[in-house]
């Protein structure tokens, strides 16, 4: 049983974006693509960034058919400025301006901390916490015009610390910090600066690579999640309109969790077992 929303239009008029323009790295797949999905339909422009051109052109046609809005696909790596400058440039040249600025990609896998080589820890704090830095301030400068707002997509799974993580975890706590940081100085500018932090969606390429940490097995066990059900893509998109309408204009340098209340059940009763004798993980 689902008492999600399906649509945001359900909840917010459906012009209150019109004639401003979202930034979204990670916006071609999961979470990032339905919350872009979501600003379109309330009439924003969006350009999506990612690292597959291929993959990210396909995802741009789907979301301009599904929306009937005006979308490209820009392709970068968000470990490197010169991508991200490139992407801000394109926008602008495109759009004109830039309201809305999303940090989504994330690279995330399953492994201990022990197993993680030196390279494989760097590249999920490069993609997370550098890609976040560098698209930010590539954008920065527009963001100002526009008194736009920056949502940067984290995780709760610093709060428990859940196994096989430390990469990630500590990655997002690097990102929950700047949110704080760059809300202070931007906040006199007008920009406001926000984190959203997903709990487990189904699904989705993340939750497919870590389910076996949070002992849940596939989409439909979500017993211990304290609302009762696996969280959509949705859920996310209804804040990310939300957090950037005027309906949030004091709201600034936080993070709003939405996960059901499940972070608070994060580490799985059986975990003292798990990291001892840890499961075989597959690369997926
Ligand atoms: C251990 C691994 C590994 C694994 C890769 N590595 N996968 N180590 N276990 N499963 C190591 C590699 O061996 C290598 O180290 C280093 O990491 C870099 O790997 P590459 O494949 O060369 O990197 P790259 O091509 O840049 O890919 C990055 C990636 C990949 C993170 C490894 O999975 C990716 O691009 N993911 C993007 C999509 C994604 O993961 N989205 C999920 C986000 S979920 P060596 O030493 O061999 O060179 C999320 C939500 C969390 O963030 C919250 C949920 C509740």
């Amino acid at each position: 049983m689902s008492n999600v929303c399906v649509d945001t239009t359900q909840v917010f008029k459906e012009n209150l974006f019109a004639g401003k323009v979202l930034l979204c790295s990670g916006g071609g797949s999961g979470i990032c693509r339905t919350m872009t999905t979501a600003m379109v339909k309330h009439g924003a422009h969006a350009v999506i960034v990612s690292r597959s051109k291929d993959k990210l052109e396909k995802a741009a046609e789907e979301m301009r058919l599904e929306t009937g809005g005006q979308i490209i696909a820009v392709a970068g790596d968000v470990r490197k400025p010169e991508d991200m400058e490139n992407a801000v440039k394109a926008t602008v040249e495109k759009f004109g301006r830039i309201d809305f600025l999303i940090n989504g990609a994330a690279g995330n896998f399953l492994a201990p901390f022990q197993g993680l080589s030196y390279n494989a820890f760097k590249t999920v704090i490069d993609i997370d916490v550098l890609g976040t830095f560098n698209l930010t301030k590539a954008a920065s400068e527009y963001l100002k015009k526009t008194k736009g707002s920056i949502i940067n997509v984290s995780a709760t799974l610093y709060y428990t610390g859940v196994p096989f993580q430390l990469h990630a975890g500590t990655a997002k706590a690097a990102i929950d910090a700047m949110t704080k940081h760059l809300a202070i100085e931007l906040g006199p500018h007008g920009v406001r600066v926000n984190g959203l932090s997903p709990g487990p969606i189904a699904s989705t390429v993340g939750m497919t690579k870590l389910s076996a940490a949070f002992k849940r097995d596939g989409v439909n066990d979500y017993e211990g999640v304290p609302m009762g059900r696996a969280g959509e893509t949705m859920d996310i998109a209804q804040a990310t309109v939300f957090m950037n309408s005027a309906g949030a204009s004091w709201i600034t340098g936080t993070t709003l969790v939405i996960d059901g209340g499940s972070w608070m059940t994060n580490t799985p009763a059986n975990y003292p077992e798990m990291v001892i004798n840890p499961p075989k993980l597959a690369r997926l």
